[in-house]
């Protein structure tokens, strides 16, 4: 069974309701029909339903048991405005700007995530990331106890003998540009928690990359990680995780054994993190373009799963991302 195939066997079994305020978007319309039809999510499509309907007609897409909202006509939409004007008066926002936002998809979206009523919500096929993060950020907030929204990939590998089974968890690939150690750290818990449950992963082993191992090079950027790698072990203790090292130290025995010999993680791990957003991105692409990776995104630390997709997705992406926020609304 892949990845993906085990992520839409966990969805299906306890339905969530994903909210998707692309509603009137054609991919969208008919990645939500699927979801519906394969019991992944109880999809929630937002947008004026003239419009819904015509993107339904232009994908054949049979729009029977949808649900439609349109926020600028929904009966939620005075108390979801008043919820925005008062997560976001100290910040400067007006009732009346709280109004306007609050019928804007992507706002109403999040507020209907905010308050219950929905479990979860994916964008990204119209809208930037940052068009969608913003708003998750400032309505949706994070989780107890962290502080800082990051991605993970989940990277399934052609190789078998790579971290769990050629499954592996790189962070962050998509949101902190330039983490302080303590972000850094706080990414790597998150990584874990993703690995644990998006993966199936029972024993997450979190290397802390760098271009040094274990003290090989001295440079304050290894000093980052190396304090990163403290922090982390501070805030989950039970963790099995190590740092600073390399790419190579972290995964290839051999090399793991030779240069950082005694650790629990060196030559095994299966939850990268990488020291920035730069090395992150590259990475993550150089493994699918060059190593021939599947790899799939989400957000991780937000208090409700939202994630994003690629302007470029197919039906397909939208299928797996409704199913990958499905599971971790139910975590
Ligand atoms: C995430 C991102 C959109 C934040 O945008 P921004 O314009 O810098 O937003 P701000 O700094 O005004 O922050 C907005 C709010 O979110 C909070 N915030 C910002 N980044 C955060 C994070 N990673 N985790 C938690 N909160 C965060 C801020 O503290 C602020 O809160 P407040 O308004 O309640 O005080 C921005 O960091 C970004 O664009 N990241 C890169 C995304 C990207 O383009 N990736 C491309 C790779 S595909």
């Amino acid at each position: 069974m892949t990845i993906m195939e085990r992520i839409r066997e966990k969805a299906r079994r306890s339905l969530k309701r994903i909210v998707l305020p692309e509603g009137d978007e054609a991919r969208t319309v008919r990645a939500a029909a699927i979801c519906a039809a394969e019991g992944l999510a109880e999809p929630i499509l937002l947008g004026e339903e003239d419009k819904i309907r015509a993107a339904a007609e232009k994908t054949g897409t049979d729009l029977t048991g949808l649900r439609m909202i349109n926020p600028a006509q929904s009966p939620r939409l005075e108390a979801y405005a008043d919820l925005l004007y008062e997560l976001r008066r100290a910040k400067g926002l007006s009732r009346e700007e709280a109004g306007r936002l609050a019928a804007d998809p992507m706002y109403y979206g999040m507020l209907t995530v905010k308050t219950g009523d929905a479990d979860g919500l994916v964008s990204g096929a119209v809208h930037t990331t940052g068009d969608m993060l913003r708003p998750a950020l400032q309505i949706i907030k994070t989780k107890p106890g962290i502080h800082i929204v990051s991605s993970s990939f989940l990277m399934s590998c052609r190789n078998p003998d790579l971290g769990e089974n050629g499954l592996l968890v790189y962070a962050d690939c998509v949101v902190v540009p330039c983490p302080t150690a303590e972000e850094l750290a706080e990414i790597a818990v998150s990584a874990a928690e993703t690995a644990r449950v998006l993966c199936g992963i029972e024993e997450p082993r979190v290397a802390l990359l760098s271009f040094s191992t274990k003290g090989s090079a001295r440079h304050e950027l290894v000093d980052k990680v190396r304090r990163a790698t403290e922090i982390a072990h501070g805030l989950a203790p039970e963790l099995i995780l190590d740092g600073e090292m390399q790419f190579d130290a972290a995964l290839v025995p051999e090399v793991g054994a030779l240069k950082a010999p005694g650790s629990p993680v060196a030559g095994r791990a299966n939850v990268l993190i990488f020291p920035d957003l730069q090395s992150g991105n590259i990475g993550y692409k150089i493994t699918q373009r060059i190593g021939g990776a599947e790899c799939f995104a989400v957000l991780q630390g937000l208090a409700s799963p939202c994630n994003d997709l690629s302007r470029g997705c197919s039906v397909e992406d939208i299928v797996n991302t409704v199913a990958l926020t499905a599971v971790q609304a139910g975590a």
